[in-house]
């Protein structure tokens, strides 16, 4: 039988939330975390969903089942002009020109989204008061109507802290000529981004750094500075992250914004809340938009314990055909067993451009399984899973952490390439493979994070793992942080209602 944790006694009866994440896997998966875990504090939620998205996770999640046990949580869809046979992903070619995909999508989703909002926040759908508002943070235009509807707003940022670091810097990198950069200067240390400067290079900085010249320069810093703007006039800064994890960057993060809020991992901090005995249900509360394979899970089952590597580039970075055959080359010829997601967008163009040697087909049979989408979580808390291959995408390295596997880190735009920079020379619990794809390389790598560094790695991401449990546990400081930012939802309703 199914027994949710007691929910708290509130003096305030007006907490309604109003959430609104960019349509996109690895931001509707935490803020759907967040808004559970605001349904468990007795605060209303509304959460803001395009059709299409709606429709796939009707169609490949229990997700009316889990919100139906929260009489105040509804979805509010906003209509979108587009198919809805694939979820969205950026666009492919997007590593270059990332900064304009996100402006494309979100001003694709200004147009069906600002009646809704209008109605939402300001018009004759606000009966049922809106008290506050959580925007994406790349959502720009949702400030706008916060802001004329007086409303409490906070910015959900999906990337780690020291991504957000990094964007505050990029006016000043620009300011001080250290962006653009020349490609001969990849490896240098980059100096004006204050915390970072022994260790972070030109390589590691966010991809929109890439390929700029002295003018499109000019819209980078407007953009990063309209940003940094925008944040600093919110409520506050919510951040899946913690502070054992990212504390010296945190502290930077404060002397520009007054009040953030670090509670992550959010969706090891969501099972936590639920409690164990509703592990059932928080063992399935998938955001998926892919259907999930299970089929993956009685493969692993067959394994040796720790000796797979589990292999995922997310929900948005494609391969060009040579980068698939070089890293499935290098997972075969590594001899270790694999379990490779490879969505049916993932490849860049027309598809392979060769047919698939023999040799690869042979190998990938006797050790290797590939799905179109993994139950992700399940999959690196499978004691068979002793490694993962990742695009180093913020929601999967914070999984892998959780999980407690090491990594390698093959990162591919916006925060990977400095996440992974974290992972490998700071963190000490995975290894780079940044702008390299070659099948040694891979082969090697995967037999340094395997075998040879296996015991180093471990015990770092042991000790790291540990850590971000105790964050998210009661007196935790992730724990701690997500208590406060209820009680200043709940008091800056009541304000309102004064
Ligand atoms: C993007 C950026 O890459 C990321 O850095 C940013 O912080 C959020 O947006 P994405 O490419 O989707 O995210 O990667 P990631 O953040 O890792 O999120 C992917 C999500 O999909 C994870 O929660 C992962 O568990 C899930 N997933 C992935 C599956 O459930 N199954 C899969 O087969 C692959």
């Amino acid at each position: 039988m199914e027994i949710l944790p007691k929910p708290n006694s509130s003096p305030y009866t007006h907490n309604h939330v109003l959430i609104f994440p960019l349509p996109a896997q690895g931001h509707m998966t935490p803020m759907l975390h967040l808004s559970e875990l605001l349904c468990l504090a007795n605060i209303k939620v509304t959460f803001l969903i395009t059709t299409d998205n709606h429709q796939l996770l009707n169609q490949h999640t229990n997700v009316n089942e889990r919100f139906a046990r929260y009489p105040g949580f509804r979805f509010e869809a906003i209509p979108q002009a587009r198919p809805n046979e694939q979820p969205q992903t950026l666009p492919q070619g997007a590593k270059a020109g990332v900064l304009n995909m996100i402006r494309l999508i979100t001003e694709g989703l200004e147009s069906s989204a600002v009646p809704i909002l209008r109605e939402l926040l300001i018009g004759s759908k606000n009966v049922d008061k809106v008290t506050c508002f959580i925007i994406d943070g790349w959502l720009s235009f949702a400030y706008d109507i916060a802001l004329e509807a007086k409303l409490a707003v906070f910015a959900f940022r999906c990337p780690s802290a020291c991504c957000i670091w990094s964007y505050i810097c990029i006016p000043h990198l620009i300011q001080a000529r250290e962006v653009p950069f020349k490609d001969e200067e990849m490896d240098e240390l980059v100096k004006n981004v204050p915390g970072m400067s022994s260790f972070l290079r030109y390589r590691d900085l966010p991809s929109f750094c890439r390929g700029q010249d002295n003018s499109s320069c000019i819209n980078l810093e407007q953009f990063f500075s309209d940003e940094l703007h925008r944040n600093k006039n919110t409520n506050g800064i919510i951040l899946n992250t913690f502070e054992d994890l990212e504390g010296p960057i945190l502290t930077k993060i404060r002397s520009q914004y007054s009040k953030i809020y670090p509670i992550g991992p959010l969706h090891a901090h969501l099972k936590y809340r639920l409690g164990k005995e509703n592990q059932a249900l928080s063992n399935n509360s998938s955001s998926s938009l892919w259907e999930v394979d299970q089929g993956c899970i009685s493969w692993l089952d067959q394994k040796p314990n720790k000796s797979v590597v589990y292999v995922s580039f997310g929900s948005i970075a494609t391969l060009t055909s040579d980068q698939l055959m070089e890293i499935w080359a290098g997972l075969v010829g590594s001899n270790y067993y694999f379990l490779w997601v490879i969505r049916p967008n993932v490849i860049f163009g027309d598809g392979l451009d060769s047919p698939t040697p023999d040799e690869l087909l042979e190998g990938t049979k006797k050790r290797g399984y590939i799905v179109k989408w993994a139950p992700q979580d399940e999959v690196l808390a499978h004691r068979a899973v002793g490694g993962f291959l990742t695009h180093s995408g913020w929601n999967s390295t914070l999984e892998s952490i959780v999980a407690g596997v090491p990594m390698i880190c093959w990162p591919y735009f916006a925060d990977q390439p400095i996440n992974s920079r974290f992972v490998s020379e700071i963190w000490k619990i995975g290894l780079d493979m940044k702008d390299t794809c070659d099948r040694v390389i891979v082969e090697n790598m995967i037999n340094d994070l395997m075998d040879r560094r296996k015991d180093e790695l471990k015990k770092s991401m042991d000790q790291i793992s540990h850590l971000a449990n105790r964050s998210i546990s009661k007196g935790g400081s992730s724990y701690s942080y997500l208590d406060h930012l209820i009680e200043d939802i709940k008091a800056l309703a009541m304000k309102r209602e004064l």
